[in-house]
């Protein structure tokens, strides 16, 4: 199976959970796009989404599911997303899509996370993935050199040229060659830099569902 069957496979999966009359979280990317096209085929199941990012709101809307603000919305039972690399025990590394921080913000509300991933993405430990961060882009070099303190190298992600900009008009820094042995530890330590929006570890509060797509079906782990 290519890598976007096992990504349309877990998507597919991950309908089992959607409840019925709710609205529910959705995450961004190329497998949480494989999970909005397949909600678009049952969008009369649920009231509405919360999007993670500008993307996923077009995407969602382009299939006619209604699209909510998250400050009309006190709760939600579930938010559906993919992940960079997780761990055997739910922590993530996420935000090679740039956003990380909505994303957190919509999963925070969200009762249960439920992780949709390809199995390469699991991993022993987390790192081998840039962390993207989020940062203020006067805070840049500053936060740079912070970074640097850690181990790892920091980059500043740049397409076409010019640094990404994130849908809340920050950048990015990867930091590269990482070896995340505590990353519950490490996400408070960068979120503590002052400059930083968000670190794209998802350890205090990971997954509690992943659904990996692997050639012998569809694994769930729960956490
Ligand atoms: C976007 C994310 C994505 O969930 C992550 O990058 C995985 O993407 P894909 O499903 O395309 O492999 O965190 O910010």
């Amino acid at each position: 199976m290519t890598q976007d069957e096992l990504k349309q496979a877990v998507a597919r999966a991950a309908i089992d959970y959607v409840p019925t009359g709710e609205i529910i979280g959705v995450g961004t990317g190329s497998t949480a796009n494989f999970f909005i096209d397949e909600l678009g085929k049952i969008k009369d199941r649920v009231k509405g989404a919360v999007a993670s990012s500008e993307a996923t709101a077009d995407r969602l809307r382009s299939h006619g599911i209604p699209v909510l603000d998250l400050n009309d919305v006190d709760a939600m039972s579930i938010y559906i997303d993919g992940a960079d690399e997780i761990t055997a025990s739910g922590a993530m590394i996420k935000g090679g899509g740039a956003a990380l921080t909505r994303e957190k913000i919509v999963a925070s509300v969200a009762k249960q996370f439920i992780c949709i991933a390809d199995g390469s993405k699991l991993v022993d430990v987390l790192g081998a993935f840039p962390l993207p961060i989020e940062v203020i882009p006067m805070a840049q070099a500053a936060v740079a050199r912070k970074l640097k303190t850690l181990g790892g190298e920091p980059r500043l992600r740049v397409k076409d040229g010019k640094p990404v900009m994130t849908d809340n008009g920050c950048v990015i820094i990867d930091l590269v060659g990482l070896r995340i042995t505590d990353p519950s530890k490490l996400e408070a330590e960068i979120n503590n830099i002052v400059g930083v929006v968000t670190v794209g570890l998802f350890a205090q509060r990971g997954a509690d569902v992943a659904l990996l797509g692997t050639a012998e079906g569809v694994k769930t782990l729960s956490f």
